[in-house]
């Protein structure tokens, strides 16, 4: 045989071997599961939350480390202790399989940022995919791998408190969204040190539990579950979603950890999921709660055949599956499948080759400007300007005093939300620093809290009024605490806690000009607010910028171009209330004995997509084009925007669909695309959408997609409420697609 001997020169060689990835290569699934034993396989979904957080491993937690019988851990905030552990799993355990480091990272780790539903109220998804990734470097650099975001419920149920951690109540946008958050913590390799691998939750459906209350039993149709909770799901996982994580509640009789079809049929099948499946907290052990488990054993042989993956926290795979599997009552050939993603997902994120030592965070204290750049902007693009009568707003830079009032107006914990990370009070700016550092120098800012966040006393009212009499201007930040929202803080009631609206009331007796600054996890209802108060401001949870962002607004320093993404409505009694709901047979309006309510209107206090700007905005001239298409085909949308207003401005152009005749009754409408239009004052401009013939489709009875011929009305407006409509009509056969001629 010939030997070719090429001399490489040195210098290539050198080149070649250093170019040679010295660092080890992870062995293949395939071929470790062949060398693991039982216990070893079942360790590697467990996961655990170590007992002391803060802290290094117990002697038994270690020993569960080196026996290879956990296979990550999770809300772990010490370094030294991770890179022990690490250290235990890779050098003295018998199979070297490294740890993988789980933790929620839901609007930041180490820079906070706006809850995820003034995110959602940005309708930027780009801004959210910077969040993401900004979240994700501080994430990795600390030593996560894994974080457990984005929450992707949908919620139509403002009393859920974890309706501060999600989407909105729109499939659209939550669906534009979830494919922002998944790109942002992931990126294109999840093993540079900058990457986390997400872990879109909770699946499925878990804001349409009962009442509005957190883990209650969610009961709904297939269409409904396929048309309005799966779709942000669907766009995460086709846009790479390392992972999922189960629901807590049952969803039509099955918890979802139990739960075959959703875990099976749906999320592996359906949307072909080839990625880990967790389950939320103990949602194993929850299944002799629920009562469709007899016992542990049971439990976890329910949830490894429904689909689990790891299990976190409930000690019950660690504990049954090696028995379940020796007496057959659990298929190795499972186990082998849910190990094999693992491990999968730990030579994804490169743990083989990723250096053991402690991670030191390369961040500086305070935060840096890069990442407070990107908070303040997240920020104010979260805030929705509601009402501004008089155009009280911004205010004149010749506004000689400002009484900033209120007990949420100097206050820096709720402003970091229900789910923190390890960020700090102290790097929070408040309200009234924020106002202090963006008034006119000549302005006098003056304080008082006026009351509390949640007791009765009223004893502060008559100095906050004397305060107010004083002022030009009086801004009101008025609100819930961060404990009021999040995981099991659902509220039966939509006001304001303890006596904050009569201290509203109160200030706007004096006569003063008075601003609301809304604080919260979700939408309040205040209609005495809404009515009275010439300015109000949804300014939800807005992380570390809250008070910059906020002054950046009232000064005018930064214009408002928030849009609500749930509805608000006008009491807590008209929940469930949406925008994408059906017409009935009666709607309001249509005469005496209609669907509504006797003492309320039906309508909500403000609508999905509403939020005003500095400017006004007038929509002309709707075009439709081609009037008829076929499948196939695409439709195109077009509207002239104008500014007709005194400043510059941006404006979220909303598309909705309806299908007015169909063979199931549908939503008056449907969200289907958007656009942030910024125009300068008298500035006119065509804003166009095409819509493919595949976003007409819809869930039929059989649970399957269909789209039926028929006409169809599009409108495109600057909310879910209001806008121009025309329609076009979908026919059956494949017509020739029209020429280009000047679409509209
Ligand atoms: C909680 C939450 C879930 C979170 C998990 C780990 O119960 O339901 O969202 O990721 O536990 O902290």
């Amino acid at each position: 045989m010939i030997r070719l001997a090429i001399l490489a020169p040195p210098a290539l060689l050198l080149f070649l071997l250093l170019a040679m990835d010295s660092r080890p290569s992870p062995p293949s699934p395939r071929e470790l599961l062949s060398r693991m034993t039982i216990e070893e396989k079942v360790g590697q979904l467990v996961q655990e939350a170590p007992a002391q957080a803060a802290g290094r491993l117990s002697t038994e937690e270690k020993r569960r480390v080196r026996e290879g019988r956990v296979g990550s851990f999770l809300n772990w905030q010490d370094p030294m202790g991770m890179a022990e552990a690490q250290r235990l799993a890779r050098k003295e355990s018998r199979l070297g399989i490294p740890l993988l480091f789980a933790f929620d990272i839901l609007h930041g780790f180490r820079t906070i940022f706006p809850i995820p539903l003034a995110l959602a109220a940005t309708w930027n998804p780009p801004l959210v995919e910077e969040v993401a990734g900004l979240s994700a470097w501080e994430g990795r650099s600390a030593g996560i791998h894994w974080t457990f975001a984005p929450m992707l419920d949908v919620c139509r149920d403002p009393r859920w408190g974890r309706i501060a951690e999600g989407p909105g109540e729109d499939p659209f946008l939550a669906s534009e969204l979830a494919s922002a958050w998944v790109r942002g913590f992931q990126g294109d390799d999840l093993a540079s040190r900058d990457r986390l691998a997400a872990c879109p939750k909770h699946f499925v459906a878990y804001g349409a539990g009962e009442g509005g209350r957190d883990y209650a039993a969610v009961d709904l149709s297939l269409g409904k579950l396929l048309e309005v909770y799966l779709p942000p799901f669907t766009a995460a996982v086709h846009a790479g979603a390392a992972s999922v994580m189960t629901a807590f509640p049952s969803v039509n009789g099955l918890p979802v950890a139990a739960n075959p079809f959703l875990l099976r049929t749906l999320l592996r099948q359906k949307l072909d999921f080839r990625g880990v499946v967790v389950s939320d907290w103990n949602a194993v052990g929850e299944l002799l709660v629920h009562g469709v488990a007899a016992d542990a054993e049971d439990a976890a042989r329910l949830a490894m055949k429904a689909g689990v993956d790891v299990d976190m926290a409930s000690g019950l795979f660690a504990a049954k599956l090696p028995g379940l599997v020796r007496a057959g009552k659990v298929p190795e050939a499972l186990l082998d499948q849910a190990v094999e993603r693992v491990l999968a997902l730990k030579a994804k994120l490169g743990l083989w080759s990723s250096p053991a030592e402690p991670q030191v965070p390369p961040w500086v204290d305070p935060l840096p400007a890069t990442s407070r750049g990107l908070a303040l902007r997240a920020a104010r693009e979260g805030i929705v300007l509601l009402r501004n009568q008089r155009e009280i707003l911004p205010l004149s830079p010749r506004v000689r005093s400002i009484a900033v009032i209120g007990p949420l107006a100097d206050d820096r914990r709720n402003a970091l939300g229900p789910w923190p990370g390890i960020g700090r009070e102290e790097d929070v700016v408040t309200v009234l620093e924020g106002i202090r550092s963006r008034a006119p120098a000549a302005t006098r800012v003056l304080f008082a809290p006026g009351c509390s966040a949640d007791d009765p006393s009223t004893a502060g009212f008559a100095g906050a009024a004397r305060l107010a009499e004083s002022a030009d201007i009086v801004v009101a930040v008025v609100g819930e605490q961060a404990r009021m929202s999040g995981e099991a803080a659902s509220r039966a009631d939509l006001g304001l806690p303890g006596r904050q609206e009569e201290l509203v009331r109160a200030l706007v007796e004096t006569g003063r000009p008075v601003v609301a600054i809304l604080s919260s996890g979700r939408p309040l209802a205040l209609p005495w607010i809404a009515e009275h108060v010439p300015a109000v401001l949804a300014a939800w949870f807005l992380g570390v910028e809250s008070g910059n962002a906020v002054a950046d607004i009232l000064f005018g320093l930064s214009s408002p171009v928030g849009r609500l993404p749930v509805t608000i409505p006008r009491a807590v009694g008209q929940i469930p209330i949406y925008y994408g709901h059906t017409n009935t047979g009666r709607p309001p309006g249509s005469g005496r004995d209609v669907s509504g309510y006797i003492d309320l209107p039906e309508t909500p206090l403000f609508p999905f997509g509403y939020g005003l700007a500095y400017t006004r905005f007038a929509y002309r001239d709707i075009q439709v084009a081609p009037a008829v298409i076929g499948h196939g085909q695409s439709v195109e949308a077009s509207v002239l925007l104008a500014n007709t207003g005194p400043r510059a401005g941006a404006e979220t152009v909303q598309l909705y669909l309806r299908d007015p005749a169909a063979s199931l009754t549908r939503p008056i409408a449907e969200l289907k695309g958007f656009q942030r239009v910024f125009l300068e004052p008298g500035e006119e401009r065509r804003v166009r959408f095409s819509l493919p013939s595949e976003a007409l489709a819809f869930v039929g009875p059989d649970g399957e997609l269909r789209k039926e011929a028929g006409d169809f009305e599009l409108r495109i407006g600057p909310s879910a409420a209001s806008g121009l409509s025309a329609s076009f009509r979908l026919e059956n056969q494949r017509l020739p697609t029209p020429s280009p001629r000047g679409t509209p």
